[in-house]
């Protein structure tokens, strides 16, 4: 069968950084709660004119340059957000528009924070059917457009950013998508939610005047829940890959709390050091947190063949999903 492979990644953060001690100026909180609580101490947050569709574009274009990839070669486009530009047109559209990819399909993927894993295993999908060759995943998200700045219990924990990958179908060295695996659970859809702006509640004067349209948060339960569903899920995925998680070189977790990674780590066999954490410089990135560790960490270590890198994350929804790549 053909080999997804992921052959080159690129990210994109806002200059402007939002500290602890900014937000300590903004609601009632301290630097010392949220480290110790979260492990965060700042954020990125994206200009007033600075979109979801501006973000990924930086992002793809970067990790099309180091793919070697031209936009032309492209035949599909996904955007994994949900923070698009607009409910419609799709926020992958905009972007296929800007990059002149005049080949490519273009659709966006709403699965909160799993997007990332989701959108690598349709482009897995697609790819090992022969459908296309080339696949441009992109995770872009502004939940700054989304936090209630009044809000203590939500808005420490979010930032801005985007990321990308190209994922291909040809003979070629990269991050061979191993194995993924996906699961939901719309049960629990009310503990993390953004209630209004959709066909139940459209914007109206009384969606606005009651916060309808910020993020709503139950934190102690979206915590459990995280913890337990990226370990099963990871667990899943190594058992159906039948790998042993002694042969994972790095644990890319979801960066939503750092208490949430220690967690699942000290669930696997992964040392410490081998867990790669971006949470303290950029929060809870959604869609884009797997994404950016995972460019950053391909700039600052060297993988070498054979090497297994375990993705795992949990979002709104609920939605989780874990994915094994493999340095071939
Ligand atoms: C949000 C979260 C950090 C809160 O940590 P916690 O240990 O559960 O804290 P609690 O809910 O027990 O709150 C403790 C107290 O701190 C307060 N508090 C909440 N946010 C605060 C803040 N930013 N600064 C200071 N105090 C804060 C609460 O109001 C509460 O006060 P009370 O006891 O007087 O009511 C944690 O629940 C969490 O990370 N949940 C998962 C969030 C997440 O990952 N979401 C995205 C998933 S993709």
């Amino acid at each position: 069968m053909r080999k997804a492979k992921i052959i080159g990644t690129g990210s994109y953060l806002p200059n402007k950084i939002l500290t602890n001690q900014d937000l300590e100026k903004i609601v009632e909180t301290s630097d010392e709660w949220i480290v110790s609580r979260t492990g965060m101490k700042e954020r990125r947050i994206a200009g007033a004119e600075e979109f979801t569709s501006d973000m990924g574009l930086k992002a793809a274009k970067k990790a099309l340059k180091n793919a070697r990839v031209s936009p032309d070669e492209i035949d599909l486009i996904l955007v994994a957000t949900l923070t698009p530009d607009y409910i419609f047109p799709s926020t992958a559209c905009l972007i296929q528009g800007q990059l002149k990819a005049s080949k490519a399909a273009a659709l966006d993927i709403q699965a909160a924070c799993t997007g990332f894993i989701y959108a690598l295993s349709i482009a897995k999908a697609f790819v090992e059917s022969g459908l296309y060759n080339n696949i441009l995943l992109i995770a872009s998200e502004k939940l700054s457009s989304i936090v209630d700045y009044r809000d203590r219990n939500t808005c420490v924990l979010f930032g801005d950013g985007a990321a990308a990958c190209v994922v291909t179908g040809k003979e070629k060295k990269g991050l061979w998508i191993r194995h993924c695996c996906l699961g939901s659970d719309g049960d629990q859809k009310d503990i993390l939610i953004l209630p209004a702006g959709g066909c139940r509640f459209p914007a109206s004067k009384e969606t606005v005047t009651s916060n309808m349209h910020f993020i709503k948060m139950e934190g102690k339960e979206v915590f459990k829940h995280a913890v337990r569903r990226m370990e099963m899920s990871s667990k899943e995925c190594l058992d159906s890959a039948k790998l042993s998680e002694t042969k994972i070189s790095w644990l890319i977790p979801h960066q939503a709390n750092i208490r949430i990674i220690d967690a699942i780590a000290k669930r696997f066999q992964v040392p410490k050091e081998r867990v790669f954490i971006t949470v303290d410089k950029y929060g809870n990135t959604s869609a884009s947190s797997i994404g950016i560790a995972l460019n950053e960490l391909l700039n600052e270590k060297k993988l070498n063949r054979g090497e297994h890198l375990l993705l795992t994350a949990f979002g709104a929804g609920l939605t989780w999903g874990s994915a094994i790549l493999e340095s071939i």
